[in-house]
């Protein structure tokens, strides 16, 4: 499928839960944040039904995000459910790692193909002190776990405050070379300011290129990270949604007071 700009959209990104155990600054407040309530919460089989919908109009892409998608329970049928619908070349989650030795071998056998995994600081305290509630040592096994699970080719997502060459990203940066993996460097974005920029090692923030759509936890659907406009798939209807959301895809970005990245995933 097309969009407006004449952009092919082959890519959707399915945000399954707003909760998190971690509080990440650059993403929650410490206290947390008011919970979508759980008839909100869109069941495993309307994200089903409108990934398939999708996926027959054009979408082979598909990346499972959060909040943390492996605090919503069930997750390994959803992904096996997700991972049975024809046509999808690419399943993918983005994860913060903590939960990886419970299910890396579990999502692998249920189709999942990789990982991207976010880690900040290779330093446990920075880690700490970044994540609030995280643990270095835990989100090291749960990448060992992907790894040895072959949930292949790790990326690693780096969140940087100016640039690639700040101390903790250099301390990513040669982790992934020692290991083998893939470092997309982030910088800190506000929604609401509009401050957002290119991801150095991966595709996000080029507004000229994006091939994405984004479905809420709750089951809006959104054009565009950077931009409030969504549409209901419970209201409107899965085919109504899709086209509303293919058809007012903004040419670029501005800014969103509405998204946050817990329930938006990034
Ligand atoms: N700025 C940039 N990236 C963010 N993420 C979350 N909050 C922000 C933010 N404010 C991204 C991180 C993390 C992923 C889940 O979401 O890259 O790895
Ligand atoms: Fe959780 Fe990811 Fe947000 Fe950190 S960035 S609080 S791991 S959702």
């Amino acid at each position: 499928m097309y969009d407006s700009f004449n952009r092919k959209i082959n890519y959707l990104r399915i945000s399954v839960t707003d909760r998190c155990n971690f509080r990440c600054t650059y993403c929650m407040p410490e206290e947390g944040v008011p919970l979508m309530s759980h008839h909100d919460i869109l069941s495993f089989d309307e994200i089903v039904e409108l990934t398939r919908l999708a996926v027959s109009k054009g979408i082979d892409k598909v990346r499972i995000t959060g909040g943390e998608p492996l605090v919503r329970k069930g997750i390994v049928s959803l992904v096996k459910m997700l991972a049975d619908i024809d046509g999808i070349k690419d399943l993918s989650m983005t994860t913060n790692g903590a939960l990886l030795p419970k299910f890396a071998y579990d999502l692998k056998n249920a189709g999942l193909n990789r990982v991207n995994i976010s880690l900040d600081a290779m330093d446990s305290q920075r880690f700490s002190e970044i994540t609030r509630s995280g643990n270095l040592d835990e989100v090291l096994k749960g990448i060992d776990s992907a790894d040895e699970a072959g949930l292949l080719p790790i990326k690693l997502n780096c969140v940087i405050k100016e640039n690639s060459l700040e101390k903790d990203a250099l301390a990513v940066k040669a982790f992934a070379e020692k290991r083998g993996f893939q470092v997309r460097f982030i910088h800190e974005m506000s929604l609401a300011d509009g401050s957002f920029s290119v991801v150095e090692g991966g595709e996000g923030g080029h507004c000229g290129i994006c091939n994405r759509l984004r479905l809420s936890a709750d089951g809006q659907l959104f054009p565009c990270l950077f931009s409030d406009i969504g549409y209901s798939i419970r209201e409107l209807g899965g085919e109504e949604a899709l086209n509303l959301a293919l058809k007012n895809k903004p040419k670029s970005g501005t800014t969103s007071v509405g998204h946050e990245f817990y329930n938006i995933g990034g």
